[in-house]
């Protein structure tokens, strides 16, 4: 089944604050490469047969590239990001104008949540992630607005900030995750929910390789995490492997460039 994804050309890229520990201003980051990378990304997608969107850039929110965060969009209804940061504030509104204007149902967020950053949908349940970014409150307002069942897991190292740093989703049913991301009741959760999930070393996690995008079949993932990309091979999962070491000096990855449009007409 072909996929759907709103992306975000990097063409102001920067990383000019700091809001997670991957960001360092002083070290700079190269725009250009940045884009080169994105635009594998964006043909890795389009090379598997899904459709990829475009959202305009804005000049000053250099962190708009990591279009996971503008929004979570399930059964075609737009539940609008409300980010934690003012540095990215503008994001949220951004990304909800694009939706309104192409005819989607949306509805603005009380509760400030990072989009897909911290939401990650699969069949029957959304699982969110709260402790850095999302308030919990977000978890209920998003269940309360889209109609599935929201589970809530706590992230608890900083390098992990969203949930989709630590977790995703191998297809609508098991995930892959790293356990140390999470606080021991939530990893409990996730050994009861997915027994037979794919367990990420920390060398996968500290390369971001946990921020993947499967369709069910082909898993396009950060080219450095080697063990989790043998395992996935094991599984015999397809395994796409994308360079993205530019957007990664502003914590982000393949996934979080990705903003997965759901069920819309
Ligand atoms: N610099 C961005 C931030 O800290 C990176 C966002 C990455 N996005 C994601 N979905 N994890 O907000």
């Amino acid at each position: 089944m072909p996929k759907h994804f709103l992306m975000c050309r990097p063409d102001y890229f920067t990383v000019a604050y700091k809001i997670n520990p991957w960001m360092h201003p002083e070290a700079g980051a190269d725009r250009d490469v940045a884009v080169r990378q994105w635009e594998g990304l964006k043909s890795a997608y389009e090379e598997l047969g899904h459709r990829v969107s475009l959202i305009d850039p804005i000049d000053g929110l250099p962190d708009m590239v990591f279009a996971a965060n503008g929004a979570l969009v399930v059964g075609g209804r737009v539940y609008g990001a409300r980010f934690a940061y003012p540095q990215r504030g503008a994001e949220g509104p951004a990304y909800l104008r694009w939706f309104a204007e192409r005819g989607y149902e949306t509805h603005e967020a009380r509760h400030v949540n990072e989009g897909e950053g911290d939401f990650l949908t699969l069949d029957e349940v959304i699982l969110a992630g709260t402790g850095f970014r999302t308030d919990v409150v977000a978890h209920q307002e998003a269940q309360e607005y889209l109609g599935r069942p929201v589970i809530s897991l706590s992230l608890v190292d900083p390098r992990f900030y969203h949930l989709d740093t630590a977790l995703f989703a191998l297809d609508g049913r098991n995930v892959a995750y790293y356990p140390e991301a999470f606080s021991a009741g939530s990893r409990a959760v996730l050994r009861r929910m997915f027994p037979d999930a794919v367990i990420a070393t920390a060398e996968d996690a500290e390369v971001l390789g946990l921020n993947a995008v499967s369709d069910g079949t082909n898993v396009v993932v950060n080219s450095e995490a080697s063990n989790l990309q043998l395992e996935l091979k094991r599984r015999r999962y397809e395994v796409i492997p994308v360079e993205l070491s530019e957007l990664r000096k502003a914590g982000g990855g393949p996934k979080c460039c990705t903003l997965e449009i759901r069920g819309e007409n």
